[in-house]
Formats: C-alpha cells, sequence, structure tokens
C-alpha cells in the first residue's frame, strides 16, 4: 500500500483555542497520478485487468486532472490509454503536451457532442470502435470510483493514532466524499466544500448509496467562489501566499477553494471542546501550470 504523509499545518487564520489542522498529503501520491485520482482508478483498473483489456478510455476537458492521472497512470504500467477530449486541443496547453508526452491517444469532439457522454449510445459508440477499451467515466468518479476513496479513512487509521473529529475535503462530483464519509468512525464529521454553483448535494450524495447515518454526518460548505474553474485573483494570491507559508501547492480550482472556505467557517464556527481536523489534499496541482497558461499567472507549478 502506498501511503502519503500527514503533517501539521499552522497557517495564520487558522489559530482558534483547541483546534489543531493537519492536512493529509494525498497530492504526492504515485506521481502525476495524484490525490483522489489514483484512489478512484483503482478498481476501473481490476475491473479493467478482469475483462481482459488492454486500453483505458475516457473523457475530459483539455485541462483534465482525470485523464492527465491517466495518461500518466497507463503510461507507467503499461497501458494503452485515449482521451476523448471536450472542444480543441491546442498543443501549447501544459497538460496536452505532457498527456502526448505519454502517449494518450487524443481525440477532439465538439461541446454539442461531449455534452452526450453520459447517454448509453454515446458510449455504446466508443466502444464499438475500441473493443479493446475499459471505459472509465468523466473524472473516474461513479460507485467503482468512490470504492477506492473509501481506503483513505483506513489507511489514516492505520497510519496515525490521532483522533480528527472533522475532515475535510473538495466536492464535485460527490465522489470523494461520499467515499470519506462511508469509512468515518461514529462521531466525526464530513465538511465537504463544494466548487460548483448551485448543485443538488443531497441527491448527488445518495446515488452512491449512503444509508442516512453517513449523509448526515456532512456538512456542505460553500466554495465556488463564482463559479467552476472560473479566474479568481483572491484564490491565486491565497495560493501565492500559502506556497510561501508551507511549501504545499494548491490548485485553484479544488484545494485552494476548499482551504478558504475552510478558513471561512473557522472564523465563525464555535467549537466547544478540543479537537483536530483532517485537511485532504485532493491533488490537482497539475492544473496550476494551465492555469497560468491560460490566464498568464504565476502559480506556483510542479513538473513531473
Ligand atoms: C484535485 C481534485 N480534487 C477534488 C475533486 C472533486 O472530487 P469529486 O468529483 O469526487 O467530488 C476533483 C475532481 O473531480 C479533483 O480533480
Amino acid at each position: 500500500m502506498i501511503t502519503s504523509e500527514i503533517t501539521q499545518l499552522h497557517h495564520t487564520g487558522f489559530e482558534k483555542s483547541g483546534i489543531q489542522i493537519f492536512i493529509k498529503r494525498d497530492d504526492l501520491l504515485a506521481g502525476a497520478c495524484q490525490g483522489n485520482k489514483f484512489r478512484k482508478l483503482k478498481y476501473h483498473v481490476k475491473r479493467a485487468e478482469e475483462l481482459r483489456k488492454v486500453r483505458l478510455l475516457s473523457f475530459g476537458g483539455a485541462f483534465s486532472n482525470h485523464l492527465y492521472a491517466l495518461a500518466y497512470y497507463g503510461h507507467v504500467n503499461g497501458w494503452k490509454t485515449t482521451g476523448i477530449i471536450r472542444g480543441e486541443i491546442d498543443d501549447r496547453n501544459p497538460t496536452i503536451k505532457d498527456l502526448k508526452r505519454w502517449n494518450m491517444e487524443l481525440i477532439s469532439v465538439s461541446r454539442s457532442v461531449y455534452r452526450l457522454r453520459h447517454k448509453t449510445t454515446f458510449q455504446e459508440k466508443w466502444q464499438q470502435l475500441y473493443p479493446d477499451a475499459y471505459m472509465i467515466p468523466e473524472g473516474g468518479s461513479q460507485v467503482t470510483g468512490m470504492q477506492g476513496i473509501r481506503e483513505l479513512p483506513l489507511e489514516i487509521y492505520d497510519q496515525t493514532t490521532q483522533d480528527f473529529a472533522i475532515w475535510v475535503c473538495p466536492f464535485a462530483t460527490g465522489a470523494t466524499a461520499a467515499g470519506i464519509a462511508s469509512n468515518l468512525r461514529a462521531g466525526s464529521r464530513l465538511w465537504a466544500c463544494s466548487v460548483l454553483k448551485g448543485l443538488d448535494h443531497k441527491s448527488m450524495l445518495q446515488s452512491f448509496g449512503l444509508p442516512p447515518m453517513v449523509m448526515e454526518s456532512i456538512t456542505m460548505l460553500e466554495a465556488h467562489l463564482g463559479g467552476f474553474a472560473r479566474r479568481n485573483p483572491h484564490v491565486e494570491s491565497f495560493i501565492i501566499d500559502f506556497y510561501q507559508q508551507h511549501g504545499i501547492i494548491l490548485d485553484p480550482v479544488y484545494t485552494g477553494k476548499m482551504m478558504l472556505a475552510l478558513l471561512q467557517k473557522l472564523r465563525t464556527e464555535e467549537f466547544s471542546n478540543p479537537q483536530n481536523i483532517l485537511v485532504i489534499h485532493t491533488g490537482g496541482v497539475q492544473g496550476n501550470a494551465g492555469y497560468n497558461f491560460r490566464f498568464n499567472t504565476s502559480l506556483p507549478t510542479r513538473h513531473f
């Protein structure tokens, strides 16, 4: 089992009496196949092996963390990979450059065609074109993706004797939040930071089959700050400052916004007894190079 480290965070703004904050560094897992993507891929790959497939095919935007992790994973572990990309493929985009470096076959489809990706007919078409492929849903999510995330709390219980009353993660499809919440010890809570606007979080979480007690352990925090993947100078300066303080790279779409939502929540939350909080760094760091490319910013980057 590969285990990422847990370290304590002494961040300006996190000081609150009796509260200690820790961070689980899943951004350091398995090279470019990092964060929740590493965990989400595990059972998809198992299934692909059982079906004796030789190719992993999936879908995503031109800056997709999921396709990035998949291409790297395939490259290192001897899988052919195909990425169906929403919209145009720009060879100057740093994400695209790495997908190509890792020999992912890239196919561009128009945004209107991409919108059909959840339809059976769309999926059947790609399966007919690639009979050797195992198809992974966008983001590596759904129940199979969540299965890998469920192992995260168990890994942490083995790793440390610290007890964490509150866990914090970003929320997009909800697979990460559902996986974590489903294996928390009784009494612990999950603060799930939603980076998309106007979602029905409850039904998204219910789609993972969570029992009512688990559903009740989740508190949603609003973290979209204007909308998914939108440019936000406040998030940018926070990421730069956070990197200067801790040497930890956050990304502007998920983990930077999660950390800001946590800061906001800590300002108003009253704690009646001392508690440990564990923040999950779900990766996404590759996206910083793409963000800098799009917006001419200077977020910290890591090269894989
Ligand atoms: C880095 C990162 N963190 C968090 C998330 C959100 O996870 P989920 O879709 O499981 O809610 C994603 C992608 O979806 C991601 O790429």
